[in-house]
């Protein structure tokens, strides 16, 4: 055995995560696209089944209420809200990222008022984000701006209205700082709008401690809820009553039962919600949450930052000097729980590495991305990762 070997076998056995998973349906490879699709919690088709079965098939209308389908949008919330650092009542689940996202933009341009015509979007962001922020730019007559999150200081002025940028970027795997940005935006009078796709259920978010305005996030990475599974959407609590929805449906009207033809908004979180609710995918999500039960959010981050230190310390082990170029900071500060090595050739690379059962992901032009979840991702997974990859840069 090489001394890496013998190193992540100590370390998986010192690991205090390690139970976890046994929870998880997996199979003998090396799964690191969690950061992309979270792996299935082994309890969840038969919570799916009951679902299907009994909830609708015998219960069917009964089940809106008797099985608590008609408040899973806020219900789920709440069981997301202690993972990324929210009080209860903030965060409603349902829709997309995106459409979450033009929820959240609009109704941060509307709270800051008709003097500030300027919207501020993280130029590096997943597109969606970009796309979404040009289409609410349009939409309330705001002039849009793309700056990097490193500019966002010197960018804002009296005119910004809002400014949306991502905890962690999905191709490089940097750690943006929300709390010292999210005072930036406020000294300068605009809202805080974040994407936490990329690190709700990797590490800290702390969206109340840091004043946080608005937040989104998808559900089926690091919280694995399956593909598809509907987002978050969380607006701060003292902000809830101004919060002017773009999209007011039915289930967020006051009395959705009352079939008024005027909307009068829901008072909280539920505010956030449009219409009926994904309940087979919400209840998939829900099961899935379990596994949280007991878990750190620190104790994940811990593990999450010793992984990707080791697995960098063996691909510089396995691998030829200049052959790759890791484009994740080194400083834990600014590290998500992806390692992101950029070469020439990655996509070829990243076949043949899926072909021998070590499932990264690929991003144009030339990014190899390793995400590690740490609720079920070991120390042997990262270095045989790594001694794979060696072998197949050769
Ligand atoms: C940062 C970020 N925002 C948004 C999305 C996707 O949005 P949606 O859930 O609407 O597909 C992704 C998907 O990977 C993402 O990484």
């Amino acid at each position: 055995m090489s001394d890496l070997d013998l190193r992540a076998e100590k370390l998986d056995a010192a690991d205090e995560l390690a139970a976890l998973r046994d929870r998880f349906t997996l199979d003998d490879g090396v799964y690191l696209d969690g950061n992309s699709l979270g792996a299935l919690p082994a309890h969840v088709p038969d919570r799916v089944a009951d679902v299907v079965r009994r909830q609708w098939g015998e219960l069917r209308i009964r089940s809106w209420d008797e099985s608590g389908w008609w408040t899973a949008p806020e219900r789920i919330g709440d069981r997301i809200a202690p993972l990324v650092g929210a009080g209860p009542g903030q965060i409603v689940v349902g829709d997309s990222t995106s459409v979450n996202v033009f929820k959240a933009l609009v109704a941060a341009v509307r709270m800051a008022g008709d003097g500030r015509d300027e919207l501020l979007v993280d130029a590096t962001t997943f597109p969606t984000d970009g796309y979404i922020a040009e289409s609410a730019a349009r939409l309330t007559g705001r002039t849009l701006r793309a700056v990097t999150p490193a500019e966002v200081p010197d960018a804002l002025s009296e005119r910004t209205a809002a400014v949306l940028l991502n905890h962690v970027d999905y191709r490089t795997g940097r750690l943006h700082d929300l709390p010292a940005l999210t005072a930036e935006v406020h000294a300068r009078g605009a809202l805080a709008v974040w994407d936490l796709c990329h690190s709700a259920g990797a590490l800290p978010v702390g969206l109340d401690e840091h004043g946080v305005d608005l937040a989104i996030g998808c559900t089926y990475k690091y919280l694995n809820g399956g593909p598809g599974s509907p987002a978050y959407l969380y607006v701060r609590g003292d902000l809830q009553d101004r919060f002017d929805s773009p999209l007011p449906g039915w289930n967020s009207h006051a009395e959705p039962f009352g079939m008024d033809p005027v909307y009068t908004p829901a008072p909280g979180a539920l505010r956030g919600r449009v219409g009926t609710p994904d309940i087979l995918s919400l209840l998939a999500l829900e099961a899935a949450l379990e596994v949280w039960d007991g878990v750190s959010v620190a104790a994940v981050r811990a593990k999450s930052l010793a992984l990707t230190d080791f697995f960098l310390e063996c691909v510089r082990a396995y691998t030829e000097p200049g052959r790759v170029e890791c484009v994740t900071p080194e400083r834990h500060a600014e590290r998500g729980s992806q390692i992101a090595l950029r070469c020439p050739d990655a996509g070829e690379v990243m076949k043949r590495l899926i072909a021998r059962g070590v499932v990264g992901d690929f991003r144009r032009p030339d990014v190899l991305r390793f995400g590690f979840t740490p609720l079920y991702v070991g120390f042997r997974d990262a270095e045989r990762a790594a001694r794979v990859l060696g072998e197949e840069l050769r």
